[in-house]
């Protein structure tokens, strides 16, 4: 009896070894491990975008410390793209005259060089798309340097994707296979280049956005320089923290953080939001009009440290009652990720919100660090007092 129990002890060890052993390792995470952080020309510059812009932004992504605080790629976006030769090799338009020397300078200053295009025959803003060109022009980026591709759907689902009147199956089955299509031209140039899907959160994009091989997708509409659509952006994200993680994000959109008129609080609530929500942070400002505030914000080494924690788990919404949220994510070391955020316009006193503490994953008597002030608050609880202005936003880091 008890040599029968050994056996299946040591049956069962070994069977699990040797599962273990044929198993094969799951690749650990190489591109896009955290989310991708840069900057992208679209949101500033839009149509009027040259390579000496370019040039500019990665001089004071170095200068200005941001690439040094994690800002790596420096994104090119709609409008570069000329015409195809008698080949069908893309060149590049007046506005960028040579794309590999600009690839090059980019590099040359330590960050990496993102392009843009699309799955239809043109682009959002008119220009060539790649439709029919996929490997094409994923050689024609590899060969340049580039490594980072927005994929846009523009065109695609205007005609050559247009399924007939209400079959939306076919649709969406069309649309995702112009994104495997482009997924795959990219692997055979056998170099890493991160692919970030623009479709603006169609068919739940987030379901099916890795399978397709996006290392992070639009989940909405183009966002702006207004804290009322921000904020409406970021609310949205509610739910859909599970379908994130290491190699594949969320990605909300591109960075407002000053532009327009936004404040100091609705440029902290956006940048904190963002953070909390482990978005790609793709700054989209003009560089050269960098205040020290807005610098600040953009670089803030702990609101950063949340967005790119190793763990890649994105918040969760755990309270809600207009205009206040509290949302919460688990960090790699143990700590806890707390924001709460007045998205009301007027200046409220928030002395009867409860921290949620327990539902953020934390409890009572944890210490906690105020993020943007800097400063450590002692061991708090749920009766934690404090106030927030309209638009403004408390970011905890809680320790045990
Ligand atoms: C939009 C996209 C923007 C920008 C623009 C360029 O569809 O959402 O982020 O890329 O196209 O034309």
């Amino acid at each position: 009896m008890r040599s029968a129990l050994r056996c299946f002890i040591t049956c069962c060890a070994l069977s699990s070894l040797a599962l273990a052993q044929t198993k094969p390792a799951t690749p650990a995470v190489t591109l896009a491990a955290t989310p991708p952080m840069g900057w992208n020309s679209w949101n500033w510059f839009a149509g009027k975008v040259t390579d000496k812009d370019i040039r500019q932004a990665a001089d004071l992504m170095v200068s200005s410390g941001m690439r040094d605080a994690g800002y790596m790629y420096v994104n090119i976006d709609d409008t570069w793209e000329g015409q195809r030769d008698a080949n069908g090799v893309l060149h590049s338009n007046g506005k960028f005259p040579d794309m590999k020397a600009l690839a090059a300078y980019v590099h040359s200053r330590g960050l990496k060089l993102g392009i843009y295009s699309s799955p239809g025959p043109k682009t959002c803003a008119g220009y060539e798309g790649s439709y029919g060109h996929e490997q094409q022009d994923a050689d024609l980026y590899a060969s340049w340097g580039v490594d980072f591709l927005k994929y846009d759907l523009c065109s695609f689902s205007r005609n050559i994707g247009k399924a007939a009147p209400g079959d939306e199956q076919k649709q969406n089955e069309m649309m995702r296979a112009a994104y495997v299509k482009m997924h795959e031209a990219l692997l055979k140039t056998g170099r890493p280049i991160v692919y970030s899907l623009c479709q603006y959160g169609d068919d739940a994009v987030w379901q099916w956005g890795a399978q397709v091989g996006g290392n992070m997708w639009r989940t909405t509409g183009d966002i702006n320089p207004n804290f009322d659509r921000i904020s409406l952006i970021g609310r949205k994200q509610a739910g859909l923290s599970k379908y994130s993680g290491p190699g594949h994000w969320n990605d909300p959109d591109m960075l407002e953080v000053g532009n327009g008129k936004l404040s100091l609080d609705e440029n902290r609530s956006h940048m904190g939001m963002w953070a909390m929500l482990a978005a790609p942070l793709l700054a989209g400002n003009n560089l050269s009009m960098l205040t020290p505030e807005t610098n600040a914000i953009l670089t803030n080494r702990e609101i950063i440290a949340i967005d790119q924690d190793p763990l890649g788990r994105e918040a969760t919404r755990i309270f809600a009652e207009e205009p206040v949220e509290i949302w919460a994510r688990p960090l790699a070391n143990g700590d806890v990720a707390l924001a709460v955020f007045n998205f009301g316009g007027d200046v409220t006193f928030l002395r009867g919100i409860r921290m949620h503490l327990r539902e953020a994953g934390a409890a009572n008597g944890w210490k906690a660090r105020d993020v943007w002030a800097r400063k450590d608050l002692g061991r708090i609880n749920d009766k934690h007092k404090f106030t927030l202005p309209g638009h403004g936003s408390l970011v905890l880091r809680l320790s045990r």
